[in-house]
């Protein structure tokens, strides 16, 4: 569960992104890898940060092994505690995606303040410099060692275009999934919902 995230600093001081590495129980590993047929490639659920378990609970697919389907609803939800808290929002956008390709092949940035992301399966997501993004998307000599990678089943929290809370622009990219592997990826957004009109 969350519950503590480390600050990264990152090579030039560019990029800084909070990240909580972990690993999990193998059994919710074996599980997830299992029932990844059995998951619909979208899964998109919005609601109140606060009370997401019964909208996950109606969201995921039933046949999933009840195991998986609590720790599942308690880790999403507890990710979006944790990114609302930090983003000062009451709302979340949740999608779970699964993925056999690069859905997402060019470097780029989020239109979001921010985004939260956990690779539950598979490589994790692809981020550089802003410099090595523009290199990398147009073609141009690279220093592979300057292409990073989020450790797998780590979440990470950064910044998108409209960057706040001390994040900075993250540029990113989904990662290269090999044939023999199926991406199973938690993506949560804040939602700012405008305040009421005051008297
Ligand atoms: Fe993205």
């Amino acid at each position: 569960m969350v519950s503590k995230f480390e600050l990264k600093s990152v090579p030039l001081g560019l990029v800084p992104f909070l990240l909580k590495r972990r690993a999990l129980p193998a059994h919710i590993r074996s599980l997830l890898r299992e029932s990844l047929p059995l998951l619909p490639e979208h899964v998109r659920i919005e609601g109140p940060a606060a009370g997401l378990a019964e909208s996950l609970l109606h969201g995921l697919p039933h046949s999933l092994d009840s195991t998986l389907l609590d720790w599942l609803v308690a880790d999403i939800e507890s990710c979006a505690r944790r990114l609302c808290e930090i983003a000062g929002s009451d709302f979340a956008a949740v999608r779970l995606e699964r993925a056999t390709d690069r859905t997402c092949p060019r470097f780029h940035v989020d239109s979001v303040t921010m985004r939260l992301l956990c690779t539950y399966c598979g490589p994790g997501t692809e981020w550089a410099d802003p410099n090595t993004a523009y290199s990398v998307n147009f073609g141009e000599p690279f220093d592979e060692m300057l292409v990073h990678q989020v450790p797998a089943e780590a979440i990470v929290i950064y910044g998108g275009a409209n960057a706040s809370a001390g994040l900075y622009p993250l540029w990113h990219r989904s990662p290269a999934v090999p044939s023999s592997e199926t991406r199973l990826l938690l993506c949560i957004d804040p939602i700012y919902r405008s305040a009421q009109t005051p008297n």
